[in-house]
Formats: structure tokens, sequence, C-alpha cells
């Protein structure tokens, strides 16, 4: 075992549930030993208030972001020759745009290029040939995104801390961002070392560090070093976050995830006060219930630990799983196998998204006295049925036999993405805000 790997795993495994006929959850609960089927209840669609404010930008609104005024003289933002307002993080909303194709912008990496990529996303290496998926660019409807820019953004970091709290896709995120900035920063000048739960990416010439911590429910679990495979053994000690927490002290900028690993469709084991009660002290709460009270006690920690004049606080909501074609109307489709289109439906939400957790999200982060700043990717990677991992990945260390990628039902991995590819865009935005 590669002690790196919780990962495909890491997303969660098991679990149907939801509204599937019984028929079909037995098939997937009995055949999926290893990819997570994550089926969600359909939601009716609700709004919610949300941290940004979805106003267009308004017309007379020209200035660089604060922080990079002054240094931007030999190389400016690429806002490109638009009628869209530049980027503001205050005005723009990230969540309304498009996916546009233009094959001559070119990934800052390959999985090839950048050594830092785990096997698990690397897909071309992986025998993924079709690339249409690396060409398409979200454009939004009001705003100029600015172009991940590898200088400005290690300029950002000089003499920072940034760090990656969450799961597999947090993960993936966090490869993503070093991959975009490692290429301009000669050999000796950079380092990885990778751990089992925290991970160090260092810039020694901008004594920067992009980091990763693992802790897929950010707060403590049963499952969150020795990966408990069947989310019916996992419980969560949902009032207890301080273990993790103390290794996020000291950061400049802690980017958060958690969803998947709360999708198992079943119950969640949840525990709290003392745990020496351990198996007997639990109570089984739905999952959006369990969710909450975990998200508050992540919450009150950032609360009353974050000096937000020093500490930059975001939050990735939850990327979509794309494992029922039916969704986008793919009767005859295997989950996201085959895929090689984006979804051009505009606000197609799938089952994969699940706006009970989301509204969760909000509502715990509206009530914080730490201002939240979201990277709304949902809508967006919603959309991206092409660009995951599906059967060019590997399962337990081993890339998948010709055998298991001719079997995609069950080893396609429609939660995971190629990357480069779509976590490239999250950090995009990330990057505009800075
Ligand atoms: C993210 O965007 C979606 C719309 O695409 C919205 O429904 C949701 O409330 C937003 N989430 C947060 C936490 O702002
Ligand atoms: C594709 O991107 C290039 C480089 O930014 C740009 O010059 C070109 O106009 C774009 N093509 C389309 C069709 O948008
Ligand atoms: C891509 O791979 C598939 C099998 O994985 C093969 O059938 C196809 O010919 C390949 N296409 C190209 C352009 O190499
Ligand atoms: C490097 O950054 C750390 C914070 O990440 C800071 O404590 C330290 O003083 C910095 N060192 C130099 C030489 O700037
Ligand atoms: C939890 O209970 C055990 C056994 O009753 C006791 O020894 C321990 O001190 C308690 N821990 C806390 C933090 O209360
Ligand atoms: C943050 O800075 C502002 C302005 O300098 C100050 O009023 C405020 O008390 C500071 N907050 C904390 C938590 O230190
Ligand atoms: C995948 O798509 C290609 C072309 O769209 C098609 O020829 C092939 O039969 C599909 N493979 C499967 C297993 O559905």
């Amino acid at each position: 075992m590669n002690p790196m790997n919780p990962k495909s795993l890491s997303a969660s495994r098991g679990g149907g549930g939801g509204k599937m006929p019984l028929s079909i959850v037995a098939i997937i609960l009995c055949t999926l030993a290893f990819m997570g089927l994550l089926y969600t209840e359909r939601l009716s669609f609700l709004s919610s208030n949300t941290i940004f404010r979805f106003k267009p930008c308004p017309a007379a609104r020209y200035k660089l972001p604060k922080s990079d005024s002054k240094k931007l003289k030999e190389k400016p933002l690429d806002y490109g020759a638009d009628d869209r307002f530049e980027f503001d993080p205050e005005e723009c909303s990230i969540t309304n745009g498009k996916w546009v194709f233009n094959r001559s912008i070119k990934p800052l990496y390959t999985d090839s290029s950048c050594p830092y990529l785990d096997r698990q996303v690397s897909c071309v290496k992986n025998g993924r040939n079709d690339s249409d998926y690396l060409y398409w660019h979200w454009q939004l409807d009001d705003c100029m995104l600015p172009r991940f820019n590898p200088e400005i953004a290690l300029r950002k970091l000089q003499g920072k801390r940034l760090m990656f709290v969450g799961d597999s896709l947090q993960r993936g995120q966090w490869q993503s961002f070093v991959c975009l900035v490692e290429s301009v920063i000669p050999k000796s000048q950079k380092s990885m070392k990778r751990g089992r739960v925290h991970s160090v990416f260092k810039a020694k010439e901008y004594n920067a560090t992009i980091e990763f911590y693992w802790a897929p429910f950010l707060i403590e679990s049963n499952s969150d070093v020795h990966i408990i495979g069947d989310p019916k053994q996992r419980i969560l000690k949902i009032d207890s976050v301080a273990k993790h927490a103390q290794n996020w002290i000291g950061v400049d900028t802690l980017v958060f995830n958690t969803y998947v690993w709360w999708m198992s469709g079943l119950k969640i084991k949840s525990l709290w006060g003392n745990f020496s009660n351990g198996e007997e002290g639990y109570e089984e709460l739905e999952a959006p219930v369990s969710y909450r009270i975990g998200l508050k006690t992540w919450a009150n920690w950032v609360d009353t630990t974050i000096d937000p004049n020093k500490t930059r606080v975001f939050f990735t909501t939850m990327s979509p799983t794309h494992q029922r074609s039916e969704d986008w109307g793919n009767k005859d489709g295997i989950k996201c196998f085959n895929e090689t289109k984006p979804i051009l439906n505009r606000w197609h939400w799938g089952s994969g998204s699940d706006r009970k957790m989301m509204n969760v999200v909000s509502s715990v982060a509206s009530r914080m006295k730490t201002p939240i700043t979201f990277i709304n990717i949902t809508q967006l990677s919603e959309y991206r049925i092409d660009a995951h991992s599906s059967v060019y990945t590997e399962l337990q260390g081993q890339l998948l036999t010709e055998e298991q990628r001719n079997d995609p039902l069950h080893f396609a991995d429609c939660i995971h993405w190629c990357l480069p590819g779509v976590p490239d865009t999250w950090n995009q935005l990330l990057f505009a805000h800075l």
C-alpha cells in the first residue's frame, strides 16, 4: 500500500440510497467494492443566501486587486480585450458563466511536466487520449476572470503559508495549485515533502509554502488516517476538531472543503462528549444534521482561534459527482464514462450536488464572525461530466487493468478530476481572490 494513498478510497466508498429503486441500490452496494457511488436525493430548487453578492459588475469599476496594484508594473494581468468588466471579488459572481472551447489556450502544465501529481489524477499518463477536455475555459457572464499567473501567485504568497485542508478533492486542488506555480521555480529553489496527513511544497526564494492537510470531515473521525472502507463502521466525533486544527494555526491562507465523505447515503454515526464510551455512545443522524453540527464545530474553532486580520479563510463548495448519466439525459451512458463534452445546458444541476448540504454550509458560514470567502465551484463543475478521471485512474496504487477499464460501471471514477483539468479553474478563482 502506498502510504500516501487514501486515494480513490478517500472520496468515500459504499453507499447507495436516496431514491433509487431497491434493486439498483442492491446491485450497487454489492458490486461497488471500491468506487463510491453517491446517489443523493433529488432536491427541489432552493434559493439560499450566499457570501457573494450576485450583482452584476458596476460599469465604472476598473481597479486592480488591492494587494497587487503596485507590483504589476512589468506584468499586467491578462484581462484580454472584451466588454466585460475587470474581476472584482466583491462584485462578480463566479457561478454565472459558461465553458468556452479554445484550443489555443494551453494548460500551464501536463501530467508529465509536473512531478508532483498523483497517478490517480494523471489521466493522460494513464492512457486518456481524447484531449478536448483540456481546452475549456470558464468565462464569466459579467466579468473578466484573470488567467492564473504563476509569478503573480507566488508574489502574493511571498513569506506566507497557504494550506488546503480537506479530502481527496481538496488534495487535487492542492496538487493543481502546486503544478500551476512550480514550473517557474528553479529546481534548487523548491522542495516537496509528502506525508500521510500533512504535505508541504516549499518555494524557497519566495519563502512560501503550499500545503495540504488531510481531514476529510474537517472534524475528527475514526476514519481519518486509517481509512475505514465501510461507511457503516465510521464514527464521527462531530464536536471535536482540535486535534486537526492545531495544525492549522499560524497559516496565512486556509482553504477548506468537506462534502463527499458525508454522502454515503447512510445515516451518520455521530459521537460527542467523552469518547471513552466509544462504539456505544453514538447517535445516528441524517447527513445534513450531522454535517451542520460538524461544520458548527469547525466554525466555532475558526471564530475563536483565527485572527481575521492575519488569516484569510476560504471554503471550496461541494465538488459534484457524476454517477447518473440520466441526470444529463444520456440514458445509455455509464456514469461519466466516455463523456467528452461538457453539458452545455445552462443551470444544469445533477443529483450529485446536494442542495440541502449546500444550504447547511451557507447557513453556518452566515453566522460566523470570521468572513469566509467561498470558492463556489459547484455550478461550474456540474457541467464538466467530461473531466473526471473515469477509467484513466488507479485503484489502491495499481493502474486499472484492461479488464477493469472495460467495466466502467464498477471502475470509472466520476468523483475525482483529471489534472490538468477542472481544479485548475478552481485555483484560477482562488488566485483571483488572493
Ligand atoms: C454556490 O452557488 C450556487 C449557485 O450556483 C448557490 O445555489 C449556492 O448557494 C452557492 N453556495 C454558497 C455557499 O455560496
Ligand atoms: C482563444 O484564445 C486566444 C488567446 O487568448 C485568443 O487570441 C483567441 O481570440 C481565442 N479564440 C476564441 C475563439 O475566443
Ligand atoms: C484512443 O484510445 C482508444 C482505446 O482506449 C483507441 O480505440 C483509439 O483508437 C485511440 N485514439 C487515438 C486517436 O489514438
Ligand atoms: C518566512 O515566512 C515565515 C512565515 O511563513 C516567517 O515566519 C519567516 O520570518 C519568513 N522568513 C523570512 C526570511 O522572510
Ligand atoms: C472520559 O471518561 C473516562 C472514563 O470514565 C475518564 O477517565 C476520562 O477522564 C474522561 N475524559 C474526559 C475528557 O472527561
Ligand atoms: C483588525 O484590525 C482592525 C483595524 O486595524 C481592528 O479594529 C480590529 O480590532 C482588528 N481585529 C482583531 C481581531 O485584531
Ligand atoms: C464510447 O464512445 C465512442 C464514440 O463516441 C463509441 O464509439 C464507443 O462505442 C463508446 N464506448 C462505449 C463502451 O460505450
